[in-house]
């Protein structure tokens, strides 16, 4: 995404990767997947290592990407967010721009209250996701995570993760955001990416990610009632849940899609919601010929 602004001598880019201590695994051992839920549905922050920024320092626009992890943040971004260091974000405009399997709504809207808190101001949002169909990416991402293989899988199922293309087009940010730069330095608010396709939302997920919420938050209680991270005690209610998860995604996520798909299909006020959700960057496409040519 950046790399049209890496060549500029006009723009300088200081990187800061969220380190965790220590760091989560990869791939994921079982438990230690299922044992990342509830401290990162409840914004339980684990410990990040300082940044190589001036946290008082001044910058014109600062890029937050981040995975999502069970419909929240990824738990490194929540760290970050609740460090000292987050206090560079003040008064600030922020891109962020998020890679997941294809969940972000409930995690986006997170970030924006914490934006706020923070006394930050998201200018744009970009969403990089996988493009395979949602009930392959449920097999597909897990094994992944799990394994470490991305696939393709069984050679049908088509590999996991934000494809080599999505992220290769991200470079019409980059030179959307470099030709920004008089508007930027100005102070201009934003948004620098309208037009560009950066995000899209899929009304049908909407439904299942309210659902998929609740039962996070009902049961990662439980499961912290029961320990801290880590700890055997949280074991028997992480597996009857990997249960249960299984079940509710064999079983009500198909109904609550076809709901959904029903119900988006009559509710202009779903349709509306989804749309808002798009903001401040939006779909629409008219860019595209100039800075993605493809
Ligand atoms: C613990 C964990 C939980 C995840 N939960 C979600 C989720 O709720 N929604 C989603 O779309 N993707 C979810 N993912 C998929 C990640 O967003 C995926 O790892 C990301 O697209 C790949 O980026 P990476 O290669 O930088 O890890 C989860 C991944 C992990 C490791």
């Amino acid at each position: 995404m950046l790399a049209p602004l890496m060549p500029r001598s006009d723009v300088e880019v200081i990187w800061h990767q969220l380190l965790p201590q220590p760091a989560y695994p990869f791939p994921w051992p079982f438990f230690s997947f299922l044992d990342a839920f509830p401290e990162s549905v409840y914004l339980d922050p684990p410990a990040v290592a300082a940044g190589n920024f001036d946290p008082e320092g001044e910058f014109d626009l600062i890029i937050l990407a981040y995975q999502v992890w069970f419909l929240a943040p990824s738990l490194p971004m929540t760290g970050f967010l609740k460090s000292p260091g987050a206090r560079v974000l003040r008064d600030k405009r922020v891109i962020s721009v998020i890679a997941c399997r294809n969940m972000w709504i409930t995690a986006h809207c997170t970030l924006l209250r914490e934006l706020d808190r923070l006394g930050a101001r998201l200018s744009d949002n970009v969403v990089l996701t996988d493009n395979g169909p949602l009930w392959s990416t449920f097999i597909t991402t897990p094994w992944w995570l799990l394994s470490g293989n991305q696939g393709p899988l069984f050679k049908v199922l088509p590999r996991a993760g934000v494809s080599e293309r999505d992220i290769a087009r991200a470079a019409r940010f980059g030179s959307a955001l470099a030709d920004a730069l008089p508007r930027i330095k100005a102070g201009d608010p934003g948004p620098f990416l309208t037009g560009l396709e950066a995000v899209r939302v899929n009304p049908l997920t909407m439904l299942g990610e309210h659902i998929g919420h609740r039962s996070f938050r009902i049961w990662g209680r439980l499961v912290r009632l029961a320990g801290r991270p880590g700890q055997f005690a949280r074991k028997p209610i992480l597996l009857i849940y990997a249960v249960f998860l299984v079940g509710a995604i064999l079983l009500v996520l198909p109904v609550t899609m076809t709901a959904a798909a029903i119900a988006a299909r009559l509710s202009r006020r779903i349709l509306q919601r989804a749309k808002a959700l798009e903001l401040p960057s939006g779909s629409s496409g008219e860019r595209l010929p100039r800075y993605d040519p493809e």
